[in-house]
C-alpha cells in the first residue's frame, strides 16, 4: 500500500504539471472559529513532508487566531483536469522559525513589503490608501533586506485522515481513506 504522503505527492506532481491553472498549489483550508463557526480560504501550499502540509500566513489573520482557539483543520482540494479530490482532517501547528525563515526570504520583495505594510483582513479605507502605504513602505526600506516579521509564519496540517477521490462521470467515483494508525495508516474504501 502506498503511503498516502507519497500518493498525494504524486497526485501534487501530476496536478502541477498538466495544470491550466495560473495558482497551480491553490488549497482550500477551513478553520472553526472561537464561536464554532467553520470558515475556509484558499491558500498557497508550499510543502508536503512525512509529517503534513505546510501553508505560510499571517499569525495574526483571522485563520490564525481560530488556530490558535482551535487547531482543527482542513485542507480540501480538486484538481479538475485530473479529475482528483483531496480532503485532509489534522491538527495546524506552527512550524519551526529556521523554516518559516526559510520561506519568507523565498517571497518576493514586493510580497515582504505588501505583508510589512498590511494587516490581513482589516477593514480598508480605499485601495489607493493601500498603494500609498505600500509605496511608502517601498521608498523607506530602500534595498535594506527585510527580517520576516513576527506576525508572520507557517502552520503545518498533521493529518488525522486523508481522503482520495478519483472522480467518475457514472458518479461511481473511487473514495479511498487513509486513518492515521500510530506510525501507520489504515486504509479503506467508502462508498461513493
Ligand atoms: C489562489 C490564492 C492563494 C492564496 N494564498 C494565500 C496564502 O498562501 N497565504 C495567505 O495568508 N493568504 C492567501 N490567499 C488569501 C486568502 O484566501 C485569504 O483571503 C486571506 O489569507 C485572509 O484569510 P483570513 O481572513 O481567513 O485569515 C490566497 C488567495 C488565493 C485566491
Amino acid at each position: 500500500m502506498l503511503d498516502p504522503i507519497q500518493k498525494f505527492n504524486l497526485w501534487w506532481q501530476q496536478a502541477q504539471a498538466d495544470s491550466p491553472l495560473q495558482q497551480k498549489s491553490a488549497v482550500c483550508v477551513s478553520t472553526v472559529d472561537k464561536d464554532g463557526m467553520p470558515d475556509g480560504r484558499f491558500v498557497d501550499l508550499k510543502a508536503v513532508e512525512s509529517r503534513g502540509f505546510i501553508f505560510c500566513t499571517n499569525l495574526d489573520a483571522p485563520k490564525s487566531v481560530a488556530i490558535q482557539h482551535n487547531p482543527n483543520t482542513a485542507m480540501t482540494i480538486w484538481w479538475d483536469h485530473l479529475g482528483y479530490q483531496v480532503r485532509v482532517k489534522g491538527i495546524a501547528q506552527l512550524v519551526e522559525d529556521e523554516l518559516a525563515n526559510a520561506y519568507w526570504q523565498s517571497r518576493s520583495r514586493d510580497a515582504q513589503i505588501s505583508t510589512l505594510a498590511l494587516q490581513q483582513s482589516a477593514e480598508m479605507v480605499d485601495e489607493q490608501s493601500m498603494f500609498d502605504q505600500v509605496n511608502h513602505l517601498t521608498r523607506e526600506r530602500g534595498n535594506a533586506i527585510i527580517p520576516r516579521p513576527a506576525n508572520w509564519g507557517g502552520y503545518c496540517i498533521h493529518p488525522a485522515k486523508i481522503e482520495f477521490l478519483t472522480f467518475k462521470t457514472s458518479r461511481l467515483h473511487l473514495r479511498e481513506l487513509y486513518v492515521r494508525q500510530g506510525e501507520g495508516w489504515r486504509y479503506q474504501l467508502l462508498q461513493p
